[in-house]
C-alpha cells in the first residue's frame, strides 16, 4: 500500500510504499541534491518533523542527532521510519537546505530541529 506523504516547506507530495522508508520515497522524487547519506540512522542527513500521521521506526536512530525527546515530539530520521498513513512532515537541517534549495516559494529559513514554534503552519 501506497501513502501521500506531504513536504510541507515546498508543497510537494510523493507516494511511499509502507514497506519502503520515507527517505528511499523522498529519493525517488528524483530531485538533484536530496542527500542520501548512510541510510542507516547514523549520519543524520535526513532528518524530518513529522507533524501528521502514523509511521513506525523501522531502525534505531542514532541520538547524536535525534534525542529522546526530539523523537517523541516527532524529529526522526527519515531513513529510519516507515509510513503507516498518509504523511505531513517538514525537513529539517541539511535536508531542508537541499530540499528547498531548487523550489521556488519553499519556507526558508525553517527547518529548526526540536523547536516547538516549528512545528506550527507559517503565518
Ligand atoms: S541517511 Fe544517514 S541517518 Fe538517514
Amino acid at each position: 500500500m501506497k501513502y501521500d506523504i506531504h513536504i510541507e516547506d515546498t508543497g510537494e507530495h510523493y507516494p511511499c510504499d509502507e514497506q519502503e522508508t520515507v527517505l528511499l520515497g523522498m529519493a525517488k522524487l528524483g530531485r538533484k541534491g536530496i542527500p542520501v547519506g548512510c541510510r542507516g540512522g547514523g549520519c543524520g542527513v535526513c532528518k524530518v518533523q513529522v507533524t501528521q500521521g502514523d509511521y513506525c521506526t523501522v531502525r534505531a536512530m542514532s541520538r547524536q542527532h535525534v534525542s529522546q525527546e526530539d523523537e517523541a515530539q516527532g524529529t526522526v530520521l527519515a531513513c529510519c521510519i516507515q509510513a503507516q498513513s498518509a504523511l505531513s512532515l517538514r525537513v529539517v537541517g541539511k535536508l531542508h537546505k537541499a530540499v528547498c534549495r531548487a523550489v521556488p516559494g519553499a519556507l526558508l529559513g525553517a527547518g529548526v530541529a526540536g523547536s516547538a514554534a516549528s512545528t506550527q503552519p507559517p503565518v
